[in-house]
């Protein structure tokens, strides 16, 4: 009788286990979506609208993977294409296929360059692909040539930390790829905002983003940017997770994520900072969550054992 409990409780524990696993909490992505204005990325360079975060993504470079959204990484460490992974989903985005296979992204890499130097709002363009698909194991794989194939990025020297953005944006079905402006390798000083709207409607929501710094020397006067405010992180949070996410109701209608979650987030990306740049990046790791799976565990188990 006991071994049959215990064994009970291991097949409840390994549910838990995994059901925790693949979430991605509200503050998690809430977390996400913060650093966007709180790093001056926004509204400079794209509007916050466009922003409704509802994964994780996880981009490696060959072995190289960006373990927390800002993360500093050097020039030697970004030169193989980057892959990009769905790491865990919102329980909305799961409940709205946000990130089926049948879903399609277009999904860009982008140099925003120094906090508080705005060239217009214009960017680099890096790397520039659409039809993308998420996989069984979360891996997005493009299912046409990428537009603009990887460049890895070349910041001048000593011109500071230079955000390349990585956005994976919802792409609908009557999607049709608007014409790039430029030939070479890399777009220089490109309107991505013109880019999206000569989608006219194509496009959606950055349902995944991250961005990472990379500098070359160092810079006589260092930007600053701050974290992201908790209070406008748990604001956030608390509207995501109120969203009603809308299952897919047909095959025309594919936008699927919740409509509900109008993103408002802080542009100050206020706090009490030490932001030094190096510092404005939040961690978002997954270990919170897997503490709080192994305490239910843990619970469940005394609970069926006693
Ligand atoms: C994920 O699956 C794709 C095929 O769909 C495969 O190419 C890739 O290597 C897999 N990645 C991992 C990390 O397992
Ligand atoms: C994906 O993009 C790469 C780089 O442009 C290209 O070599 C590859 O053929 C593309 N895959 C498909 C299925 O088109
Ligand atoms: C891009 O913009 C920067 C800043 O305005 C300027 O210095 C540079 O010459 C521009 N490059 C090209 C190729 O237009
Ligand atoms: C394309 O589809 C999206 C999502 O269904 C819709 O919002 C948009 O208006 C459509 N665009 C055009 C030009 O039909
Ligand atoms: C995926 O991203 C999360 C959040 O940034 C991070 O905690 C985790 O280490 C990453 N995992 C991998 C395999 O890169």
């Amino acid at each position: 009788m006991t071994f049959a409990r215990a064994s009970l409780a291991l097949l409840a524990l390994a549910g838990l286990a995994r059901a925790q696993s693949d979430d991605a909490s509200y503050e998690q992505v809430a977390t996400i979506q913060e650093n966007f204005p709180a790093a001056l990325i926004t509204p400079t360079y794209f509007p916050d609208s466009w922003f409704d975060i509802q994964g994780v993504l996880n981009v490696s470079f060959g072995g190289v993977s960006v373990g927390n959204i800002g993360d500093r990484l050097n020039l030697d460490q970004v030169q193989t294409s980057p892959t990009y992974r769905i790491s865990t989903e919102t329980k909305h985005a799961d409940d709205a296929d946000t990130f089926d296979g049948e879903r399609r992204f277009t999904v860009a890499f982008l140099d925003t360059f120094v906090a508080g130097k705005d060239f217009g709002g214009k960017v680099n363009i890096h790397g520039l692909g659409n039809d993308y698909a998420v996989g069984d194991n979360g891996s997005l794989t493009n299912r046409s040539i990428n537009a603009v194939p990887y460049a890895a990025p070349n910041p001048p020297a000593n011109d500071g930390p230079h955000r390349y953005v990585q956005l994976v944006i919802q792409q609908f079905p009557n999607f049709t790829a608007p014409e790039l402006g430029f030939t070479g390798a890399v777009g220089v000083n490109q309107s991505f905002v013109d880019y999206y709207n000569n989608a006219k409607g194509g496009l959606g929501k950055v349902v995944a983003a991250n961005y990472i710094q990379i500098e070359v020397g160092q810079a006589a006067a260092p930007a600053t940017t701050a974290a992201p405010a908790p209070s406008a992180v748990s604001s956030l949070a608390a509207q995501k997770s109120a969203a009603v996410s809308l299952p897919p109701s047909n095959e025309a209608s594919t936008s699927g994520t919740s409509s509900g979650s109008s993103a408002k987030p802080s542009s100050t990306g206020a706090g009490s900072g030490s932001g030094s740049g190096t510092s404005g990046a939040m961690s978002v790791g997954a270990a919170p969550l897997a503490a709080m799976a192994g305490m239910g565990a843990a619970a469940i188990l005394g609970a069926l054992l006693l």
